[in-house]
């Protein structure tokens, strides 16, 4: 099995750590590891003999030496570099086309950089059984059990039973509006999608074929003129014809044969600090600290820090993130706003 990592930059709603020079996937977490460390060692952990990192020609070079660090010689690593980004359908195509070229049949396990399993055992376990239904032509996703109507996750109705443990998906829908997730929830029949997956390389790059002829057109183009090795840069002008769009649009919701895994993960995709918050325990009064701080009659509220101490006396539930040259203080319910933050930020550049 080849693990393909797709890490394709910035996570505005980490604003101030999650930038575009530093993004979400190198943000360290307590432990000292990076997301972008932790997806290897995953990939590693459930059997990849080889880690396939999709990423910008900006982030390649970072994206090595975080591996490296890692000293897991018995791990290949490749990488295939993208000149600009084209979305997730066009990054996995690219990957599928360097897995058929060296094994058609061989399975990929697509993962994120920046997602954070906690439970590594079910996640091995999950991803045994997907194997097995990839490789009878399904494309397998990973179900979790949604707590609240998200409207930033897809959504996959359960279908029949297809083994123990797994079933053909009805639906997969993509991002729906708030009213349609809170519809589904009430169901009781419907996942988040985790946003990993896990198929046969000639799997994808059928459906692509057969859904999006004119991606897989262009993506198999510009395979065939790009310079390939270990290392793999794709060309620029031919990259740059392939439609932009992401896996979930281009082919999840229009497959025929797709499959769901339910698996009870742990699984959080960090997309705001309410949910990194959660990554350091709290103590009695429900404060999280990450770095050095002083919190005097303070309840419910997340610090982290860098380089300076942090005080905070009389507050209840904020999120409080400094570093060298950006400090935010946002109220919990608000957090989500974060990345409006960065449009206004970047507009005034
Ligand atoms: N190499 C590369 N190139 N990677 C990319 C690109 C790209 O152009 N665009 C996105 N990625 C990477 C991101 O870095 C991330 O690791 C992963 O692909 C998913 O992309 P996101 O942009 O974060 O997707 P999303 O969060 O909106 O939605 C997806 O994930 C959700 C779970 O976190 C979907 O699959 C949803 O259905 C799912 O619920
Ligand atoms: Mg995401």
């Amino acid at each position: 099995m080849v693990a393909v990592i797709l890490s394709g930059g910035a996570g505005t709603r980490l604003w101030p750590v999650s930038r575009e020079q530093y993004p979400k996937p190198f943000m360290k977490l307590p432990d000292g590891q990076s997301l972008l460390q932790k997806a290897f060692l995953r990939a590693a952990r459930v059997g990849a003999q080889r880690v396939l990192t999709v990423t910008g020609l900006e982030y390649y070079y970072s994206t090595a030496s975080e591996y490296e660090a890692l000293g897991m010689p018995e791990v290949q690593t490749s990488f295939v570099v993208e000149p600009l980004r084209r979305n997730t359908a066009p990054a996995i195509a690219m990957a599928a086309l360097w897995v058929a070229e060296h094994n058609p049949d061989e399975v990929m396990l697509v993962l994120s950089a920046d997602h954070l399993i906690l439970r590594e055992e079910a996640f091995a376990q999950a991803v045994t059984q997907a194997q097995a239904i990839a490789q009878e032509g399904y494309l397998v996703t990973f179900g979790i059990q949604p707590t609240y109507p998200a409207t930033n996750f897809g959504y996959i109705e359960q279908g029949l039973p297809l083994q123990d443990g797994a079933y053909r998906v009805a639906r997969f829908v993509e991002k729906p509006d708030q009213q349609t997730a809170e519809a589904y929830l009430q169901t009781g029949r419907f996942f988040w999608n985790a946003g990993i997956f896990c198929f046969k390389a000639t799997t994808y790059l059928q459906a692509l074929e057969h859904l999006q002829p004119d991606m897989y057109k262009a993506a198999l183009d510009c395979w065939q003129g790009s310079e390939k090795g270990e290392v793999t840069y794709l060309d620029a002008n031919l990259f740059k014809q392939v439609p932009s769009e992401s896996v979930d649009y281009a082919v999840m919701e229009k497959a025929a044969q797709v499959a769901v895994v339910p698996a009870d993960l742990g699984w959080s995709d960090l997309g705001s600090w309410d949910a990194a918050a959660l990554m350091v325990p709290p103590d009695a009064a429900g404060n999280r600290v990450f770095g050095e701080a002083v919190l005097l009659e303070t309840t419910n509220t997340f610090v982290q820090t860098e380089d300076r101490v942090v005080a905070v006396i009389g507050a209840s539930d904020l999120v409080i993130v400094d570093t060298r040259d950006a400090l935010l203080v946002a109220r919990r319910d608000k957090v989500q706003d974060v990345k409006k933050v960065v449009e206004q930020l970047t507009h005034s550049k």
